[in-house]
């Protein structure tokens, strides 16, 4: 089994190739989790899920377009009990850019996590250069029913430790095969396997030996066997042990 927890097959970069990507998919994987930005990359990814069985979709708005769209909380709400929808993300903190404002990026997020507590859904966290905020807010928020996946992670294993203690996994993806990578290469080796998802964020963050290409959701194997190396443990079982904590997350029978 091998899943891949956080992919974006609508983007734009799979315009002239989907069905191939969609193709190569359906070979090598046991299940993506295909992840919403905003209320249109959303409703692509339910349409991408209703026409493929082994894609799920997670919907939410992501802290970029927290501005923008911070009205449309409803209709992300609405859609939840659309078919193969499993989560509510991509959602969070994203303090690289400086923009948009930080009060717009936690009112997003804090009424996002309210609503996956009100319909019982996982959350993917989307977290970059906002490590101390996102952490007071899933503690103000938290609740023993709360639960999620911190994607792409990029904070240090103590905090790592903080969140597994509240039913969170951590999602690993291809930074983790980068040379200069020693967080994520920390997280890796000290997290125990039970509580890691692997992940692609395709078609960003691709994992070498392919960095600096488009990715695509297959390559999640490269992160599995960069874990194993980590880790000392067999490739089949970072890949099957990863899979079952995915389905488990999102509530998927495999
Ligand atoms: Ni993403």
């Amino acid at each position: 089994m091998l899943i891949d927890s956080h992919a974006h097959l609508e983007d734009e970069k799979y315009d002239d190739d989907r069905d191939d990507v969609i193709r190569r998919c359906k070979d090598e994987l046991t299940l993506v989790i295909n992840v919403g930005s905003n209320i249109e990359t959303s409703k692509k990814s339910i349409e991408l899920a209703k026409s493929n069985e082994f894609i799920y979709a997670a919907i939410g708005i992501h802290p970029e377009h927290s501005q923008k769209e911070i009205n449309d909380i409803e209709t992300i709400e609405k859609l939840l009990s659309q078919e193969k929808v499993v989560a509510i993300g991509e959602i969070g903190l994203d303090y690289y850019y400086g923009d948009p404002p930080v009060e717009y990026q936690k009112q997003c997020f804090i009424e996002q996590i309210r609503l996956a507590k009100k319909y019982n859904l996982p959350i993917v966290i989307h977290d970059r250069d906002a490590h101390g905020d996102v952490l007071d807010i899933v503690k103000n928020e938290w609740t023993s029913s709360l639960r999620g996946v911190f994607h792409s992670y990029s904070g240090s294993s103590e905090m790592a430790f903080q969140l597994i203690e509240m039913n969170f996994y951590i999602s690993l993806g291809g930074p983790v095969t980068f040379k200069n990578a020693k967080k994520a290469l920390d997280v890796a080796s000290k997290i125990p396997i039970e509580k890691l998802l692997i992940e692609t964020d395709s078609p960003y963050l691709t994992p070498v030996p392919y960095r600096g290409k488009r990715n695509e959701p297959v390559n999640v194997k490269y992160v599995a066997k960069k874990i194993a190396e980590i880790k000392n443990i067999d490739y089949e079982e970072v890949c099957n042990i990863t899979a079952n904590n995915s389905a488990s997350l999102f509530s998927i029978n495999l």
